[in-house]
Order: C-alpha cells, then sequence, then structure tokens
C-alpha cells in the first residue's frame, strides 16, 4: 500500500501556490517560521512519517531538513530533493518573482554541491519539473551527471512533473537510457480526483516508482462551487465519502490517490501539525471498488485543470 510523505514546500517559504484568495497571516518572522518548519517535522515523525520531499527551490525547505535530521540524530527518514529551481524571494510577501527555473548541467552541479549534504537520507534526487520546452530530458551532459550520481551515491534518479503534457514527459523520460540502462527510476507526478491522466500509463505498464503530488490539487478538493462550480458533482462525493467515513475531504481525496492507481508514496503538503493529522486519517479507511469507480467516472481535461492552476497565486 502507499505510504503518506510530507512535502516541504509549505514549510520553507511563506508564499507558494494555493486557493487561499488573500494572505491574512501577521508579517513574516523567519525564525519563528523555522521553529514552526521543526515542530511539523518533529509531529509528522512522531506520527510515524518517515518520507520527506524537498527542493532548493522550496525555500529553506532543504536546509531546515538537513539541519532537523542532524539534531535529532535521525537515520530512519527517506529524503527525495530536486534540482532546477532557484529560490529567489527572500522570503518577502510582496516579491514579483518567486523561483527561477535553469536545468543545466551548471545549475545542477551547483545544486548538488548543497544537496548531497542529505546523504545517505538522500535516497531519489529528481529533475524538478522537467517538461518538454527546457529541452532536459534531451541533454546529454545533464543525463549523464545524472547516471554518475547514480551510480556513485546508490541513489534512485527521478523527475518530477506538471502541467497538461506530464504523460508526454513521463513516456519520453521512460525511454531515456544511460549506457543502455533506463535512468529514471522514480516519477513524482499529479494525479488527483480532477485530473487522472497519468493512469493512461501508470495502470497499463509501468515499472518505475511513482511518487503523488498535489493530491489535494492545490486545495482545490475543497467544497468552493462559487469559484469552481464544475466541481460541483465532485464536492458532493466527497462530501458523501467524508460523511460515511467520518474523516476530513482532504483524507478521502488522498485515499483516492492510495488506492485507484498503482502509487508507492502520497504526498501530503499539510501546511500545519492541525492538517498533518487530518490528512493522516487517510490511513484509518478504505474506499470500495464502487466509490473509486465513481470518482474515477469524475476525471476532467488535464487542459481545463492546469489552465486554471496557472490562474492560482502565491499565497
Ligand atoms: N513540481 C513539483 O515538483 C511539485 C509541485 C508541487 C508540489 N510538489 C510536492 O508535493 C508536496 C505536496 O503538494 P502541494 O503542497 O502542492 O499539494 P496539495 O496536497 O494538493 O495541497 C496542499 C494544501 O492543501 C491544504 N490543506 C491540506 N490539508 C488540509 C486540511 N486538512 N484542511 C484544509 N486545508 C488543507 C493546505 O492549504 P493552505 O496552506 O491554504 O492551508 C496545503 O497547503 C509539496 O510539498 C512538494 O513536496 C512538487
Amino acid at each position: 500500500m502507499a505510504k503518506i510523505g510530507l512535502g516541504t514546500a509549505a514549510i520553507g517559504r511563506p508564499l507558494y501556490i494555493n486557493i487561499k484568495e488573500k494572505n491574512t497571516s501577521k508579517p513574516f518572522d523567519k525564525e519563528e517560521f523555522i521553529r514552526e518548519g521543526e515542530a511539523l517535522l518533529d509531529f509528522a515523525y512522531a506520527k510515524g512519517i518517515r518520507i520527506l520531499d524537498t527542493a532548493p527551490g522550496y525555500g529553506l525547505a532543504e536546509n531546515l531538513v538537513l539541519e532537523w535530521l542532524k539534531q535529532r540524530k535521525i537515520s530512519d527518514v527517506f529524503v527525495s530533493s530536486k534540482w532546477g529551481y532557484t529560490y529567489v524571494a527572500d522570503f518577502s510577501e510582496t516579491a514579483k518573482e518567486h523561483e527561477v527555473k535553469e536545468h543545466s548541467l551548471a545549475k545542477l552541479n551547483e545544486q548538488w554541491k548543497v544537496t548531497k549534504e542529505l546523504l545517505p537520507s538522500l535516497n531519489t534526487y529528481q529533475i524538478h519539473s522537467a517538461t518538454l520546452d527546457t529541452g532536459v530530458l534531451q541533454n546529454t551532459d545533464v543525463l549523464k551527471r545524472l547516471y554518475e550520481l547514480k551510480k556513485k551515491h546508490h541513489i534512485a534518479i527521478g523527475i518530477t512533473t506538471t502541467g497538461h503534457k506530464q504523460l508526454e514527459v513521463m513516456r519520453l523520460a521512460m525511454n531515456v537510457q544511460v549506457k543502455n540502462e533506463a535512468l529514471f527510476d522514480s516519477f513524482q507526478v499529479t494525479y488527483n480526483v480532477f485530473d487522472q491522466r497519468i493512469a493512461e500509463l501508470v495502470d497499463i505498464d509501468f515499472d518505475r516508482k511513482i511518487i503523488i503530488k498535489e493530491a489535494l490539487a492545490n486545495g482545490r478538493v475543497f467544497p468552493n462551487v462559487q469559484r469552481y462550480p464544475q466541481y460541483e458533482a465532485h464536492y458532493d462525493l466527497l462530501l458523501e465519502l467524508s460523511k460515511k467515513y467520518t474523516v476530513g475531504i482532504d483524507a478521502v481525496a488522498l485515499r483516492f490517490c492510495m488506492d485507484s492507481i498503482k502509487s508507492d508514496i502520497v504526498l501530503s503538503g499539510a501546511n500545519t501539525q492541525k492538517q498533518l493529522a487530518e490528512n493522516l486519517k487517510a490511513y484509518d479507511f478504505v474506499l470500495t471498488e464502487e466509490e473509486i469507480a465513481r470518482i474515477k467516472m469524475l476525471k476532467v481535461d488535464p487542459e481545463g485543470y492546469w489552465s486554471e492552476r496557472k490562474k492560482l497565486e502565491w499565497n
């Protein structure tokens, strides 16, 4: 059964893409933010979470994870990290630009210098948002370097995908070989009650690790018919199931990602201990085949889903 891991995007920078329409929080205090992040990691560990996902693009998250592992002398947590995005907002709530994407060998080498400090906890190293436009999956210098890291450090090499062309990117990545060996072992992909397209590939012929992200669609799974009237049927069904299993809608949405597709890890993007505790209730029940089939019928066109996501703001 898929395990729940904790994504650290929300604890590494004060703003990230989600549904909140207005940021109502008090002025940003970096020391307090770090303490809250550490407390969330402690809480996750106490609740049995042994998988963390991070990235240099998530502000201070990667360093927070590193320091936390060291201070607590923790050796039974597996970490996945990424390269390819640089965080540039300097924790400012008014920043116009938050991250810069660069899929070059120079960026890989620069970010690896920091990420390698996570070894031996680091078990998966991913290209952050591999898309067709950056040409990263054809960049032989980058691919060779990733192969070298894989062999030298015995880590899985992966990609994360985003956008309505996830499936095309996954297919391309599956065929990438270095020295006659498949390079990519792990695929971190968006899958949820709305965008279910990757099932077309994963359900049929797929032998790599699947890590699911955005299981809550950045908050869009929570009933919001005013903004998303097209999701009324989703909201009705999620509410019905959340009542039946006496859990929140978040737990039902996460459980769908665990039961409906061959997933290894489903990431929680919880921002607070309360949210994480609610998310973890996904372990307390199993959806029936009939319920899964009903949710599957509600899949939407990925193009519409991703054009909506583009309109979400950094909050
Ligand atoms: N391209 C990539 O590589 C990529 C992209 C995205 C994510 N990721 C990874 O996936 C992880 C999870 O993804 P995500 O943060 O995008 O996705 P998500 O799980 O779809 O959404 C997380 C958001 O849902 C809300 N939430 C969670 N539990 C809740 C509850 N019980 N009640 C109310 N709201 C709740 C929170 O919003 P509020 O903050 O508004 O409360 C939280 O920030 C990230 O941390 C990161 O590690 C990777």
